[in-house]
């Protein structure tokens, strides 16, 4: 069975600062994803968040960038801010750039994983969410799990994972896109992800086409789609596991070591990528460190299964591994904290703060302008 996953994502209002959306928004998105299964536009689905930003997970059988997907998406966002704005939440609908829905949500706002693939007689899937990063926040631990025979052993000893994988990366400034293969092309790869203010990994293949796609992150630019900053573009990301892809233990790996990336407070400052479960995952230490949590379910005919009884649980209502709760990633925890706390020492001076033309708020214009006379030639 040739099934679709789409996690969508947006901002559209939270309780006491950028912190967490309102239960009764998750409510009302959630309604809208239950009357789409109603009427047979997707077969499952599953609603949860991090941090700020609400995610809906859908599985259904129209393939990626579907309008009727992508508009059940928007629709229920619509829905969430309705909610935000009576409640009086913060940021309202921050992440709906547009009052008119076209068909398609890139572009607008949301953020958009989607894969398409042929169901495996087990098909594992992890989901990856972000609060307070980018895309290319995604960059290194991907390198590693797909291309790095240290951290994924299964890349020397298992014959299916042998051969590597293709990584597509997308350059979000010029909207360019490149297949390259690894680990022929290993060296090119690195040069390009490794500026993650311009390149970031759209998708990961395998080289065994009957098992085709692995890998899929969201990379919407959103300060560059609007033109203006409205909101970090945080991302997803959904990776199939296991059985000729690397196993989940070799997808988690990665997030013990707690990477710089760029987001954290007003989407300006380097921080650890700090892995917790959906419940930790409010920004509470200046509004991060940036957020990430790891899902995983598995799929059955296009049905998320998690550790519900699906005789018994209403439609929409799953209990997804929440693969960051466990002790182990205290420490990854631990060594992230002591990271933040390191690098908010450094106040408002680089690297703490991310190069100028990468501020997503600034006072540099006008503050030059205002100087400009008093500037004296050396
Ligand atoms: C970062 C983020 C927050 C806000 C910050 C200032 O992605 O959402 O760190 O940028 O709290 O928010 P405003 O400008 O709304 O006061
Ligand atoms: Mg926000
Ligand atoms: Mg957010």
């Amino acid at each position: 069975m040739r099934i679709t996953i789409s996690d969508i994502k947006a901002d559209v209002g939270s309780i006491a600062g950028h912190c967490r959306p309102h239960p009764l928004q998750l409510e009302a998105a959630k309604k809208v994803l239950k009357e789409a299964v109603d009427k047979g536009t997707i077969i499952d689905f599953y609603v949860t968040r991090v941090g700020d930003d609400i995610h809906l997970i859908m599985t259904h059988d129209k393939g990626e960038d579907h309008p009727d997907i992508h508009g059940i998406a928007w629709n229920a966002f619509k829905e969430a801010t309705s909610v935000a704005k009576k409640l009086g939440l913060y940021a309202a609908g921050q992440d709906l750039l547009s009052d008119a829905f076209s068909g398609n949500i890139r572009g607008l706002g949301p953020g958009a994983a989607e894969m398409t693939f042929e169901e495996r007689p087990a098909e594992p899937v992890v989901i990856l969410m972000a609060d307070k990063t980018e895309p290319s926040a995604f960059n290194l631990p991907l390198a590693r799990i797909y291309a790095d025979p240290f951290t994924t052993t299964g890349l020397v000893i298992d014959p299916r994972l042998h051969d590597g994988f293709i990584f597509e990366v997308v350059d979000v400034i010029d909207h360019k896109r490149i297949k390259l293969s690894t680990p022929e092309e290993l060296h090119d790869l690195l040069t390009l992800i490794s500026d993650t203010t311009r390149y970031a990994i759209k998708r990961i293949f395998s080289k065994n086409e009957k098992i085709g796609i692995a890998a899929v992150v969201s990379t919407e630019k959103l300060n560059i789609t609007a033109g203006r900053y409205v909101g970090k573009d945080d991302p997803c990301a959904i990776l199939r596991a296991q059985s000729g892809l690397p196993a989940v233990g070799e997808i988690l790996q990665p997030f013990m070591f707690p990477h710089l990336v760029a987001g954290w407070m007003r989407g300006s400052h380097h921080g650890p990528l700090y892995p917790c479960c959906v419940d930790d995952s409010d920004p509470t230490f200046f509004d991060g460190p940036p957020r990430l949590v790891a899902i995983g379910f598995q799929i059955k005919e296009g049905r998320l299964v998690g550790e519900e009884n699906p005789d018994s649980s209403p439609v929409g209502e799953h209990k997804p591994i929440d693969y960051f709760k466990g002790s182990v990633f205290d420490h990854a925890r631990r060594i992230a904290a002591q990271i933040a706390e390191y690098m908010r020492r450094h106040g408002p001076f680089m690297p703490e703060i991310v190069p100028p033309e990468e501020l997503e708020y600034t006072t540099r214009p006008s503050v030059l302008k205002k100087l400009e006379e008093r500037m004296e030639k050396l």
